[in-house]
């Protein structure tokens, strides 16, 4: 029996996609930059079924690559040439939300959208936001440790992640859902799994921790002359508003970008060096706190502030459509890299003349997380000198004790440097996680390792 008629036993015909133009969706990724020719596409719907999927591929030794919502932006979620693409996509249960525990468990291929519709109906949220939202799957989110922008107040996806389900690469399942708040029993599986990036199981289903819905909200818009004054200016919020959620730095070529391709208003009467959003939220409305901060912080050069649901979501649009507008001009070379708070400013000024040190005629756009120090480094007309822009941004970053990848992983673009950021030994014992879990290397061959 051939392996995809095996497949199609183990998950239904139709969820089989052998042709060109039904697997072409899941062949690219969402940056366009990178691509791979998958020998089918299979969606199953339940552990089982994915344990059988992963069972046939062992059994004819043909390598399984992961996608969930391929939103991901390191390539780990294009398959190699020649494996199986394993979509999450139809792992879509969602159970009721446990009010007493503040808990849920979902199947890993829900979306964040469809998580906060969920839990919202039920009094509760999700700690990790991002724009990725309407695509991004809960596995795709545990896989990478995502991050987002409510880092700040509750931490990244793996803090969120209570229990998991997973297939493991010889199709043998481990299920720890029980969701313990505590519960030191030797190593942690849950926490392996989290930035694992799909190379050492398949995550099926997830035990999330909630955090309370928080109806009061105010967004602020703030104009500054430059990284320093953001940063200082997020540190006075942060010691001042225990309600402060995000914090979000961009400059004003990604605010011209945004608006030329987002056709939106310009936020202010002048054009300022670089912007700070920031959102506050609790139970009752945080606005005039909020006021109240910022008319202390000396920095400021202007600034807008919205507590209305459309007035946040038109000031979120200026930054969150900033991933769209660089995507719309072109195709980009994207580092996501960290470094600490105190050398952000020094790192903002050094990036651009880096990279053109590299790359003369291409064009760098920055934004990020500011109170994680995590900049965005997008580069527009250098794809085929991606391997130069990359070289030089990461070690420039290596050089200020950063991290090569803050929060979309290393996926396929940052193997080769996974030295700068990770001793010999930190990744000697990674290899060895990895033979011990996948010894044939079956599971996103080619990602981290
Ligand atoms: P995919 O892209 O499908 O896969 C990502 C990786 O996880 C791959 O290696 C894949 O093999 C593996 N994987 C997926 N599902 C599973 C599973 N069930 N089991 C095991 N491995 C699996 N990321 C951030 O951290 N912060 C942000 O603020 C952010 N903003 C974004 C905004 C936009 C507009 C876009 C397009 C992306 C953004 N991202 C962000 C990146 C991306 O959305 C995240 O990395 C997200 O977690 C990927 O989820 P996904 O379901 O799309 O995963
Ligand atoms: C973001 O914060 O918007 C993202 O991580 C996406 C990106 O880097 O483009
Ligand atoms: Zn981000």
């Amino acid at each position: 029996m051939t392996l995809e008629l095996r497949l199609a036993e183990a998950v239904g015909d139709d969820h089989v996609l052998v042709d060109a133009s039904l697997r072409a969706s899941y062949e690219t990724d969402w940056t366009r930059r990178f691509r791979g020719a998958a020998r089918c596409v299979v969606r199953p719907a339940t552990t089982a079924e994915v344990a059988a999927v992963v069972q046939a591929c062992v059994a004819e030794d043909v390598a399984l690559c992961l996608q969930g919502g391929n939103t991901g932006l390191v390539g780990g979620s294009v398959p190699v040439d020649g494996a199986v693409l394993l979509s999450t996509a139809r792992l879509r249960d969602l159970d009721a939300v446990d009010p007493l525990s503040a808990q849920v468990t979902v199947g890993a291929g829900v979306t964040l959208a469809s998580l906060q519709k969920h839990v919202r109906a039920a009094g509760f949220d999700v700690g990790v936001d991002f724009a990725a939202r309407e695509s991004c799957t809960v596995g795709g989110m545990v896989a990478t440790n995502a991050g987002g922008e409510r880092v700040l107040r509750y931490g990244t996806m793996r803090a969120q992640v209570l229990g998991v389900e997973a297939v493991l690469a010889d199709g043998s399942v481990v299920s720890r859902l029980g969701g313990l708040p505590k519960d030191n029993t030797g190593y942690d599986v849950v926490s392996l799994l989290a930035g694992s990036e799909g190379t050492l199981g398949v995550i099926t289903r997830l035990r999330l921790r909630l955090v309370p819905l928080l109806a009061g909200r105010a967004v602020a818009l703030i104009a500054v002359d430059d990284t320093a004054a953001a940063v200082d200016v997020v540190r006075r919020l942060r010691d001042r508003l225990p309600s402060l959620e995000a914090a979000e730095l961009f400059f004003a070529d990604g605010l011209a970008l945004v608006r030329e391709k987002a056709g939106l208003a310009a936020p202010f009467a002048d054009v300022h060096p670089a912007y700070l959003l920031v959102e506050c939220a609790q139970h009752g409305d945080p606005t005039d706190e909020l006021l109240a901060a910022l008319e202390e912080c000396e920095a400021i050069r202007d600034a807008t502030v919205a507590s209305d649901p459309r007035g946040r979501h038109a000031l979120w649009t200026y930054r969150e459509s900033h991933t769209e507008s660089i995507n719309a001009a072109g195709v980009p070379v994207k580092l996501d890299v960290a470094v600490p708070l105190p050398s952000l400013a020094a790192a903002v000024a050094e990036l651009p003349g880096t990279v053109a040190g590299v790359a003369a005629t291409a064009r760098t756009i920055l934004f990020g997380h500011v109170n994680e120090g995590n900049l965005h480094v997008n580069v527009l007309g250098a794809v085929d000198d991606g391997e130069a822009v990359s070289d030089a941004v990461l070690t420039l970053v290596a050089s200020y004790g950063g991290s090569i990848s803050a929060e979309h992983g290393v996926g396929r673009a940052k193997r080769e440097w996974m030295s700068l950021s990770r001793s010999p030994e930190e990744i000697a014992m990674m290899r060895s996680i990895k033979d011990a879990l996948d010894p044939r290397g079956l599971l996103n061959p080619g990602v981290l390792l």
